[in-house]
């Protein structure tokens, strides 16, 4: 057995001292609430059992999508969702699944070929019934909005075109207008956001940056817009090929600068998968597991965590040197840890994970990072929303409950719109051994936003047994009133489970302030969020 760590209490185990300083007078720029953004592929039980039940189920729906859901995603304000992959999507007609319900017809699903034997049919054969009618209107019980990604790969240009005009075209304007009417849809879904393929260096076609960037200005140029703003996202790097940014770019740019106004957003791909410790690259013999690991291994997921920084401005600097004003923002449209398979809550569930506390601080820690670049990231979409990898939630047939994941998605709302501060953490790095090597990354990291007279303050203490023992100092302000709210555990393995939703859930409590500091200690590994009412 792995031990537990016995962490989390605010005078327990010793304490670092660490510093926040918040400038108020160094914004950063407003927060895209789209940063808080979710994607959901066709893939295992994510759409199939996470977010459709069917019309006729007995377990609570909206028209035959998970009526649990829908509440949890309105309380986070979920902004925007991806749909309908992920690898899947350049394998997907959209014309499969419109028009009557019991006409669509049942296709392989993309992800076929590796669905375990014990997967249900539905995984396996898709039978169409959560079309894009239904992704809609799902994204309009929420408030989200809808991000479509087109095929590129084994679809015509022309079919693109097609599936906007279907979207987007006036009532009664065009045929498909008046198909997407015969559903009950008179008016158009106004769907902005397009994803032009997706990993086009892989599952997407195979391409070469290159030929990506030809196909991309074919795919995009004069699509029909019916009044709505488009914004297309072109399948940009995965974690740090440098080469793919550059070569997609400088290929675009051959048609003349002007091209460059065609692209909303680049899309950039980071999974945490590797806990080899350096042992190995290989994609499945670096994976850890989501629930059996020892301190090293949080660690080691942790420190990935950091890459996202690097990700961000590297992929920057080099959009920068072709796009000189910077009119495309980066859109991190899949990203939160991998595990290998064992840890599914609903076994055969292809690629499901638990996510446990370890991936909320992780992942509190990579939203931080978002935060703090709201002039480079336009929107991003963890990957991937139910019965996936980091989901925030988990549901099989009538049982559901929500991760430590979703939990901070939750807390993490509160940044949305907001403005951006520039917020210096100083705290003795976290050291550890990775395996005979000795290691080490940033002891305390977070955000900051304000939102008129509320600022709000996140942040993560990754160690797994000294507590952040921190001074918050807001020049230029005095604190009327402070809230905390905490997620940790004593447990670094902590996990809510169908039959344990509460294991780990935020609690929330009052800080005492005095002038402009505000002292605060942030236990042993945990995601807090502080809401500070100034005067
Ligand atoms: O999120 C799972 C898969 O990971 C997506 O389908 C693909 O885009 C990525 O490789």
């Amino acid at each position: 057995m792995v031990p537990k760590y016995s962490s989390f209490a605010s005078s327990g185990p010793s304490a670092r001292n660490c510093r926040v300083e918040v400038l108020l007078d160094e914004p950063l720029g407003t927060i895209s609430p789209n940063i808080y953004g979710h994607f959901t592929e066709n893939l295992g039980g994510v759409v199939y059992d996470g977010i459709w039940v069917g019309e006729k189920s007995s377990i609570p729906n909206v028209n035959g999508i998970r009526r649990e859901l829908v509440e949890q995603m309105r309380k986070i304000k979920a902004p925007v969702i991806r749909f309908p992959g992920g690898c899947f999507a350049d394998s997907y007609d959209w014309r499969d699944g419109i028009g009557p319900a019991d006409k669509r017809p049942r296709r392989t699903n993309f992800w076929e070929q590796v669905e375990p034997p014990n997967s249900p049919p539905i995984h396996k054969y898709d039978p169409n019934q959560f079309g894009t009618n239904e992704f809609v209107h799902f994204c309009k019980l929420i408030g989200s909005q809808p991000y479509l990604a087109a095929n590129l790969r084994s679809l015509p240009a022309e079919e693109f075109y097609r599936w906007v005009e279907y979207c987007n075209s006036p009532a009664g304007s065009t045929t498909l207008a008046e198909m997407r009417a015969a559903s009950g849809n008179t008016e158009p879904f106004q769907v902005r956001f397009w994803g032009v393929g997706n990993e086009s260096w892989g599952c997407g076609g195979n391409f070469t940056a290159q030929e990506y960037a030809v196909e991309f200005r074919r795919f995009t140029t004069w699509v029909p817009s019916f009044g709505q703003e488009l914004s297309f996202i072109a399948s940009g790097p995965n974690d740090d090929s440098w080469d793919w940014t550059r070569g997609f770019l400088e290929e675009i740019v051959r048609k003349g600068a002007g091209q460059l106004r065609s692209i909303y957003g680049l899309a950039l791909h980071y999974y945490a998968w590797n806990l080899s410790r350096g042992r190995t690259h290989d994609w499945n013999a670096g994976k850890g597991d989501a629930l059996k690991f020892d301190v090293a291994d949080w660690y080691e997921l942790l420190r990935q965590g950091e890459v996202m920084e690097s990700l961000i401005t590297g992929h920057w600097q080099i959009m920068g040197e072709i796009d000189r004003e910077h009119q495309i923002k980066l859109v991190v449209d899949e990203w939160g840890p991998w595990y290998r398979p064992g840890s599914e809550m609903t076994p055969g569930d292809i690629l499901e994970q638990t996510p446990t506390l370890r991936d909320a601080v992780f992942s509190g820690m990579t939203l931080d990072i978002f935060n703090q670049h709201p002039d480079k990231i336009a929107m991003a979409n963890c990957a991937q929303l139910i019965n996936c990898l980091n989901s925030p939630y988990l549901a099989h047939e009538d049982k559901f409950c929500v991760t430590p994941v979703g939990h901070v998605f939750d807390m993490y709302a509160a940044h949305q719109g907001g403005q951006s501060l520039r917020a210096v953490f100083s705290a003795p790095s976290v050291h550890y051994q990775r395996d005979a090597n000795p290691a080490s990354f940033a002891g305390l990291t977070g955000s900051a936003s304000l939102h008129d007279k509320v600022l709000v303050l996140t942040a993560v203490n990754p160690h797994v047994s000294e507590a952040c023992e921190t001074e918050i100092g807001i020049p230029g302000a005095t604190i009327k009133s402070a809230t905390a709210t905490v997620l940790t555990s004593s447990d670094i393995h902590a996990h809510n489970s169908f039959e344990q939703r509460d294991v780990i859930v935020p609690q929330t409590r009052t800080v005492e302030t005095k002038g402009h500091v505000l002292t605060y200690r942030f236990p042993p590994a945990s995601v807090t969020k502080l809401v500070v009412n100034l005067q």
